[in-house]
């Protein structure tokens, strides 16, 4: 496994505008997680965490500053190279799941595989039932996403992040939706599957005892984290 950090940001600026205010929310981020390791995030709702995961994500870019993935720096690169290789090193997992809703919970999970272009079709499949079996859905692969409970789309959401052994997970709120127990289980599966895999994890949480498990507890506060 390479040494370079799983991600490295420095100087990350960000503010919106709206009408004639500008709204600054990351002010200056420095932020770095080594390969394997486990990092939560906290703070106050509205500080900043959704749109830190956003930029360190590549889903939105920064007013200054730089996001390396891998050590590969995102600025180089164009729409299409960044969609693949954001399949490629890093794996999302949001509070609502985004499953896409016309396709089968196995269709699902291909999905990020396909944009990755990582190996062949059969392959893929059968790393994807694998997958399923992992988050123990196995015989799930055939349901569409509408008739599954939310603990296991959110389950399935998990296997497609993984499926194609990213470096990283970003992990926003993926708990938030869902009952204490089936919250606490969603949890323990992410937390195990990253270790087992030697993922990193950055895991944007309002529950403090799930941010407590983390190799590294960070609070955004002010459009910076707390040292
Ligand atoms: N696209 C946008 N345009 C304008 N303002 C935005 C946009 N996205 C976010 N904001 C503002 O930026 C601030 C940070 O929002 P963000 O969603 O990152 O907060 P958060 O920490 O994730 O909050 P929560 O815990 O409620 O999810 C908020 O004040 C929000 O209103
Ligand atoms: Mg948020």
């Amino acid at each position: 496994m390479s040494d370079e950090p799983a991600i490295e940001v420095a100087r990350l600026a960000k503010s919106y505008r709206t009408g004639a205010v500008q709204l600054p929310v990351l002010q200056g981020v420095d932020f770095q997680v080594a390969p394997g390791e486990f990092v939560s995030i906290q703070g106050e709702s509205g500080c900043g965490k959704t749109t830190f995961l956003n930029v360190i994500g590549g889903l939105e870019t920064p007013d200054s500053g730089y996001v390396k993935w891998n050590g590969v720096g995102l600025d180089g690169l164009n729409r299409n190279a960044l969609a693949r290789e954001r399949a490629r090193f890093i794996g999302i997992v949001f509070q609502s799941y985004y499953l896409v809703p016309e396709i089968d919970v196995l269709q699902n999970v291909l999905m990020a595989m396909r944009i990755a272009q990582q190996s062949s079709a059969k392959d893929s499949v059968a790393a994807a039932k694998t997958m399923l079996e992992r988050v123990g859905l196995g015989d799930r692969g055939g349901q569409m996403p509408a008739t599954l409970s939310g603990g296991e789309r959110q389950r399935v959401a998990i296997a497609r992040a993984l499926l194609t052994r990213p470096r990283l997970i970003l992990a926003d709120e993926p708990t938030g939706n869902l009952d204490e127990r089936t919250g606490n289980a969603i949890m323990d599966l992410l937390e195990s599957l990253c270790r087992e895999t030697q993922t990193a994890l950055v895991l944007v949480t309002h529950n403090a005892e799930h941010a407590a498990r983390a190799d590294r507890q960070l609070t955004l506060t002010k459009g910076c984290f707390d040292a």
